[in-house]
This record gives structure tokens, sequence and C-alpha cells, in this order.
């Protein structure tokens, strides 16, 4: 069984690491879910966003083990105190393995540092389930999904990071 280890989020601070993200957005965003290539790669925000990759090791069933990237997210400063959380993606092989609640969380953490408070994201419907254990609530006014490159979305926030943060570092 291939197993995935040694995993860590990292931010992308580099051209090499944010090319990781991008090789995991294209796989995830282009070959799997069949968004137009050009979303990724001739999208404004690449130069304006904070990104984050994870990488594990991977354990083939003969033994090789290989350091791979496995996942990503960014996050695009709308203020001073709001962040917009989006490109998140854990290549179908490595999920369940709690790395998008991961990649989540470390976001969170690195937008509260930055001084954020407030972080909203579009999620694709079928998302909203996953983002909801990660923290955020669909708002009063909020409810129709909308089309976001033909696929339905739902607006979500989480409007108290800090809490959210202290709460789970409590449990
Ligand atoms: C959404 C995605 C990032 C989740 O990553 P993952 O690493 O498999 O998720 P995790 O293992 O961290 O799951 C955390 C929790 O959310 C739950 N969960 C995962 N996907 C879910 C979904 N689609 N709906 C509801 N719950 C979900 C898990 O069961 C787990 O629950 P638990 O904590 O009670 O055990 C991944 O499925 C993915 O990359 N999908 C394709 C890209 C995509 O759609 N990105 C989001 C665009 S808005």
């Amino acid at each position: 069984m291939t197993t995935y280890s040694n995993c860590i989020v990292e931010y992308a601070d580099t051209k090499d690491k944010f090319d990781l993200c991008m090789q995991v957005r294209i796989t995830v965003f282009v070959n799997e879910q069949k968004y137009p290539l050009h979303t990724e790669t001739d999208d404004e925000y690449n130069d304006k966003s904070f990104n984050w990759v994870a990488t594990c090791d991977k354990t083939e069933d003969d033994g090789t083990t290989s350091r791979i990237p496995v996942g990503t997210i960014r996050l695009i400063p709308v203020s001073d105190s709001v962040g917009k959380l989006g490109r998140l993606a854990v290549l179908r092989e490595a999920r369940g393995l709690a790395l998008g609640k991961r990649l989540v969380q470390f976001l969170l953490k690195e937008s509260a540092e930055r001084g954020m408070k407030e972080i909203v994201l579009n999620a694709q419907y079928d998302k909203q389930g996953f983002y909801e254990k990660a923290g955020f609530v669909v708002e009063k006014g909020d409810e129709e999904t909308f089309l976001e490159d033909g696929t339905p979305h739902i607006r979500m926030w989480n409007r108290d990071i800090n809490g959210f943060l202290a709460d789970v570092a409590s449990k």
C-alpha cells in the first residue's frame, strides 16, 4: 500500500515552492476537475497572494520513497483585516489524511499572524461540509449558490479566526 509520511506545510516563498503549488493545482483543478488550464496559469492573483505547499514522503509498495507535493492553499488579502482563502487542493491519492484540514489551519494561523481577523471563501458547493468542519459558516443572506467557472459555489466566512484557533488549541 502506498503511504504518506513526514508531511509538512511550508510557505511558498520561492519560485520553486510556488511551482510545486501550481503542480498540485494543475493536477487537481485542471486534470481532475476539468477547469481550463488558463484559470490556473493566467490567474491574476498568482502574483498577489500568499501560497503554501504541503509535501510528504510517498512510499510505494516496492519500498521506494520520494518527496512529493501533495497539497496547496492560498490567501488573497482583501483588506488589512480580511483575507480570502482559495485554491485549496489535495491530490486525490492523498485525501482523507487530514492534509486539507491542516492546510486550512495553517492558513488561518499565518493570516492571524499577518493581523487578519476574518477569512472568506467561495466553496465548491459539495465541499461545504469540509469547510464547516474547518471553522466556516454560511451566513444569513448568503444561502444562494452562484456559478464560478461553471461550478456551483457558496460563500462561507470565519469571522473570528483568533477565537477559532484558540478553540482548536484548547482541544
Ligand atoms: C476538499 C479537499 C481539500 C479535502 O482534503 P482532505 O485532505 O481529503 O480533507 P481532510 O482529510 O483534511 O478532511 C477533514 C474533514 O473533512 C471531511 N471532509 C473531507 N471532504 C469533505 C467533503 N467534500 N464534504 C464533507 N466533509 C468532507 C473529512 O471526512 C474530515 O472529517 P473528520 O475530521 O470528521 O474526519 C480535497 O477533497 C480536495 O482537494 N478536493 C478537490 C479540490 C477541491 O475541491 N478543493 C476545494 C475547492 S473549494
